[in-house]
């Protein structure tokens, strides 16, 4: 039975109740429901709208309910367009008449997005936790390949040796800083809509401050219009899934690429490898393909609410209920992508052999500018000498480090035979020592500062 059938001679066409309802996303958000019930029935107490003892009965029955939920018992029948309904319609099966009263002064629409909000807030954690996981997986990884060197790149041609354990951890901070956003973005989600009515309010003595704290909100939301249509807090989650995602697909994509046989740096384990229906030799990289794959659908998802949110007329809109499906798919979506990539990453073989013997001497070219430098010369210079080094080697089908004293001599006389120990790659990450930087003490220092971060936002 639908909430509203008063005003309604005939019955819903059966199409058009299926396009309406959102029962089938939105009992997700059963347990939160409830929860904002209980608040309200109080809340009503308080105002003197219930008695104690109504109060009480209704209590009873929403936690029967919440039970119900919780343990997966609750039956919804045909008639149950939206969470809200399914909810008091059970609690009239439960306790009869009096569950009539609950929604005095209330609305769907300041109810759902009370819900919506609780379900996030109660969500972000084990999203929080998920996403520190593979975090600790990666200060895991920068502490056992401390040891090995790789080639690395911009614009994907070789440019400077650094430290695979520096590499590991530029995957770090980015996810640290959706941690922070997440952080940052709480409180805009612990504001209560509750009490905003379907628009302008609720005609009852609602003290909606002491109803905010008893839902663990920070604040009522100050204007009913605002409270009932605000979404922000949901495009900014998608937000951050979206660039969570991109994130992951960064790594990921550097992950498709090391394994390759081109690269073969890295060597995933069998168990998050995917075979080849047709080429029996194959180890796809499968997982990390769905992780940029996915990137783009969380960016849909993102998009998708943002289009749907702009032009709408002031407060509640039916549009609005397009918000819960993005905001489940997102969460759904990098929940099961998370545990994966750490777990593959986890289990990973990394080849340092193959990664250290793709480090050319051509890569410690700024180091030999350096060197000249050293000795003197204005950067500019010496980017120009390096320059006509390299055009030097390439000429004679050679490499820096086999070019002769005398051929370096010939582009100017301040090289001397130290000039040779420029293209030790180990030396040349050693020097980038700076805060920040790829020297083994800077990544070590960097390792600490890693985990200090990740206690805290995890803590
Ligand atoms: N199912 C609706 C939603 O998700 C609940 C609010 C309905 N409000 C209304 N005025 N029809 O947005």
């Amino acid at each position: 039975m639908s909430l509203w059938k008063g005003r309604f001679n005939g019955k819903a066409d059966a199409q058009m109740w299926e396009l309406n309802a959102s029962i089938s996303f939105d009992q997700r958000m059963g347990v939160q429901d409830v929860r904002g019930s209980l608040a309200w029935s109080k809340a009503l107490e308080l105002a003197g709208v219930l008695t104690a003892d109504e109060r009480t009965q209704l209590e009873a029955g929403l936690n029967q309910i919440e039970s119900e939920f919780r343990f997966q018992k609750f039956t919804f029948v045909p008639e149950d367009e939206d969470i809200h309904t399914a909810v008091e319609r059970r609690l009239g099966e439960l306790i009869g008449p009096l569950a009539g009263k609950l929604h005095t002064g209330r609305s769907r629409n300041d109810q759902v997005a009370t819900d919506l909000r609780l379900w996030l807030l109660d969500h972000l954690p084990k999203l929080v936790a998920a996403i520190a996981n593979l975090q600790s997986v990666l200060i895991h990884r920068a502490e056992t390949d401390l040891g090995t060197l790789m080639p690395g790149y911009t614009h994907l041609q070789r440019a400077q040796p650094i430290l695979l354990s520096h590499w590991w951890l530029s995957h770090f901070w980015p996810l640290q800083r959706d941690l922070d956003r997440l952080a940052a973005l709480e409180p805009r989600i612990a504001v209560l809509s509750l009490g905003a009515g379907a628009l302008a309010g609720t005609p009852f003595p609602i003290d909606r401050h002491a109803l905010a704290e008893s839902l663990g909100f920070d604040h009522p939301a100050p204007n009913s219009l605002d409270a009932v249509s605000d979404r922000d807090f949901a495009a900014e989650f998608l937000f951050i899934a979206a660039l969570t995602g991109t994130h992951l697909s960064k790594l990921a994509e550097n992950i498709v690429l090391f394994t390759s046989a081109e690269f073969a740096f890295f060597e995933l384990d069998d168990a998050y490898g995917t075979g080849s229906s047709l080429m029996p030799q194959k180890k796809n990289p499968d997982p990390f393909e769905l992780a940029r794959g996915k990137a783009g659908t969380l960016l849909g998802y993102l998009s998708g609410l943002m289009a749907t949110l702009k032009g709408l007329p002031s407060a509640y809109d039916k549009d609005l209920q397009e918000d819960k499906v993005p905001v489940f798919q997102a969460f759904d979506t990098l929940m099961a992508l998370l545990p994966v990539m750490a777990n593959a990453l986890r289990t990973l073989t990394v080849y340092p052999q193959r990664m250290e013997s793709a480090i050319d001497a051509g890569m410690m070219a700024t180091d030999l500018a350096d060197y000249l430098v050293g000795r003197g010369i204005p950067f500019r210079e010496a980017h120009t000498l390096t320059g006509q080094a390299v055009k030097l080697a390439l000429e004679k089908g050679s490499t820096l480090e086999a070019l002769t004293l005398s051929d370096y001599q010939s582009l100017h006389p301040v090289f001397d035979e130290s000039v040779y120990a420029v293209f030790d790659p180990r030396g040349s990450i050693a020097r980038r020592k700076a805060f920040g930087g790829t020297a083994p003490e800077a990544v070590k220092e960097q390792i600490k500062q890693a985990k200090e971060k990740l206690q805290g936002s995890n803590g």
